[in-house]
């Protein structure tokens, strides 16, 4: 009846002002910065409290020259995406996940942290703010980069006495120049990521400055990213430079286990649950650099990368091949489900999605 055409009229109307967004080149983002309207700053002195958050202009902020995260390197950072969903809203995915990591975190680098409900307004304010610059369905995601760091003054070799966490965003499109394409890795064989005891399970600054060496070397030869070993036997996987590796033989899937040298990642951890749900059998154990000559796939999984196939992986001038130039069974069926769910077209029975 009329009063039902009237309803369809002011839903299309609503939705069309909804999927406004900014005029960018959708189909061509990369992995880079693009700045956007603005930022969310929030700070936190001798107390261990943060107050007063706020969103603010996108812009530069002024920092103390003696501030501890630039001479210290205490800082942590997050990674999470916003989807659009055909109907125009935003997804958020599991953000409580990166504020408990940021905390556990928070804790390894002596920083006070955000709690997880100050975390996620924190994002759900910038993301809404900058809701135009999240890209239509299917082109992309927002990628939203929280940052805590001790911004006090220091001089002696100590935490900062004060702490500020920032949100921004930035639109993204593939993290491999390849696109969905497979990725060529080299593993890595002079230089290490981490160490027992170390930083390398935190999500801490200096954990990616110190891979750039390695990684520049392997992107001058022509490879994607690095893969790199323990420290100790030089031989069990660790993770790439952006990303947690997986392996697949006759359908069963295997991952490093989570042991304080790699990072705790969400799309991992997510992958791992919905893998298990479609009844692969999953094992986080070592897995030794001799096993890649006799795996059937290999992936590889993160909040930037999502799951990216793996076409080769050389080791000592030895290169394997995977999928033959294509992307595995298990790797397109995971990456289908995983972004299938992230963009809210199947059914969220796990409660991963926070809808804005
Ligand atoms: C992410 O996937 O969010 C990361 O933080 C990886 C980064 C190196 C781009």
């Amino acid at each position: 009846g009329a009063s039902s055409s009237t309803v369809r009229c002011e839903a299309s109307m609503y939705n069309r002002q909804t999927v406004e967004t900014v005029d960018l080149d959708w189909d061509n983002l990369g992995f880079a910065l693009f700045p956007t309207d603005y930022m969310y700053m929030m700070k936190c002195s001798q107390n261990g409290m943060f107050s007063k958050g706020e969103l603010l202009r996108y812009g530069p902020f002024e920092l103390s020259p003696s501030s501890g995260a630039l001479h210290y390197g205490q800082g942590l950072f997050e990674g999470l995406k916003a989807y659009r969903k055909e109907d125009g809203s935003v997804l958020l995915f599991r953000p409580q996940e990166n504020a408990l990591r940021m905390r556990i975190g928070a804790d390894r680098m002596c920083m006070p942290s955000p709690t997880i409900d100050q975390f996620v307004d924190a994002i759900r304010l910038t993301v809404l703010a900058n809701k135009r610059w999240v890209p239509p369905t299917g082109k992309g995601s927002l990628y939203i980069r929280p940052l805590l760091i001790g911004s006090g003054a220091v001089l002696g070799v100590s935490p900062a006495p004060e702490y500020t966490f920032l949100v921004f965003v930035s639109p993204v499109g593939n993290y491999f120049k390849e696109g969905l394409a497979p990725i060529n890795l080299i593993v890595e064989n002079e230089y290490h990521r981490a160490g027992p005891g170390g930083t390398g399970g935190v999500k801490t600054i200096g954990n990616y400055a110190s891979v750039f060496r390695a990684l520049k070397k392997a992107k001058e030869n022509g490879y994607s990213d690095v893969l790199y070993l323990d420290c100790i036997h030089k031989k069990y996987l660790e993770e790439v430079s952006s990303c947690n590796i997986f392996v697949v033989k006759n359908k069963v899937i295997s991952t490093p286990e989570v042991k304080g040298t790699i990072l705790p990642g969400i799309t991992r951890k997510s992958i791992i649950d919905v893998a298990r749900g479609q009844g692969y059998q999953v094992e986080e154990r070592p897995v030794s650099v001799e096993e890649l000559l006799d795996v059937d796939e290999v992936f590889c999984t993160g909040t930037a990368v999502v799951v990216a196939p793996v076409g080769s992986i050389t080791y000592l001038e030895r290169r394997v091949e995977y999928g033959n130039k294509g992307i595995g069974v298990v790797s397109q069926q995971l990456y289908s489900s995983l972004t299938r769910l992230q963009m809210g077209l199947s059914e969220d029975k796990m409660g991963w999605t926070m809808q804005l």
